[in-house]
């Protein structure tokens, strides 16, 4: 039964028998375009085939995946896009193990994507929330109901984004994107682990700091420490590096975007050029 409409199961679309909607057994990218070219397609593609790997979905070839995403960005026309593909691992009533027969589903969305000027020119405001997610964060996996309840959450307090802190009080990343603080000149970021997303933009972010001349530190902080320090920001592919103004109440530095975040957006931007 579909609503009030009853159908057998043969009838049914495949879409309500995808494995994505029932277990999350699935995983997905996100990038994105500037002035009509793709950015870091190849890093997001590796990252893709890395989930893929990493939960056993067999039959997806990267190399089909690429013209896809090409293909459907050029006859779309929009040069500042947001792109967004999952795979699943197929379609079949619900069985928890899987049949062997499954298909891979694939399914791609493109939409414009407008520049978040207001936030990186003011900065934004973000609240702490615990790290409820499982322990494979490393995995782009379709299994976000953590981060939705963080980011949610955030919400109702005003925020626009919820910085997640595991059982021991160490901050892990954003609900959806990467964090970094700012401590004598220093850029302070979480080390790769499972434990977070290894985030594109916090690999641009730095090599950007690289460029500039800043020590980079990846080594995990506490909120005590964030609320500490000199400057915080958050990185992620749909928004690029906007600074954070306001932690869980407390202003950061003057309560403006710092010299040192600033210097790192604009780096940043070169490669995006
Ligand atoms: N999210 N950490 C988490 C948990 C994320 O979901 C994301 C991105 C990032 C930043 O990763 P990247 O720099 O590769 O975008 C970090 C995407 C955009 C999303 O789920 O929509």
């Amino acid at each position: 039964m579909v609503d009030d409409k009853i159908m057998p199961f043969e009838q049914l679309d495949k879409a309500y028998l995808d494995r994505g909607l029932y277990f999350g057994d699935g995983v997905y990218e996100v990038l994105r375009s500037y002035d009509g070219r793709i950015f870091a397609l190849e890093e997001h593609l590796r990252r893709f085939a890395n989930s893929l790997a990493a939960i056993e979905i067999t039959g997806v070839d990267i190399a089909d995946i690429r013209p896809r995403v090409t293909g459907i960005f050029e006859k779309a026309g929009i040069a500042n896009a947001k792109i967004y593909f999952h795979v699943t691992r197929g379609s079949e009533p619900r069985y928890h193990k899987g049949g062997k027969d499954l298909k891979p589903n694939f399914l791609l969305t493109i939409c414009g994507l407008p520049d978040d000027t207001k936030a990186k020119t003011n900065g934004i405001i973000v609240s702490t929330y615990p790290d409820l997610r499982w322990k494979r964060c490393d995995i782009k996996s379709l299994n976000l109901l953590p981060n939705i309840m963080a980011v949610r959450d955030a919400a109702k307090k005003g925020c626009d984004e919820a910085i997640l802190v595991d059982d021991k009080g160490f901050i892990t990343e954003g609900s959806g994107s990467a964090f970094f603080a700012v401590r004598s000149g220093e850029l302070c970021v979480s080390p790769l682990a499972a434990n977070i997303l290894p985030s594109i933009t916090r690999g641009f972010v730095l090599r950007a700091a690289g460029d500039i001349g800043m020590k980079v530190v990846e080594k995990q902080f506490t909120t005590q420490q964030a609320i500490a320090a000199d400057e915080l920001l958050i990185g992620v592919t749909t928004r690029d590096v906007v600074p954070v103004v306001k932690f869980d109440g407390h202003i950061i530095g003057d309560g403006k975007p710092g010299k040192y975040t600033n210097a790192l957006a604009c780096e940043f931007r070169k490669f995006t050029k």
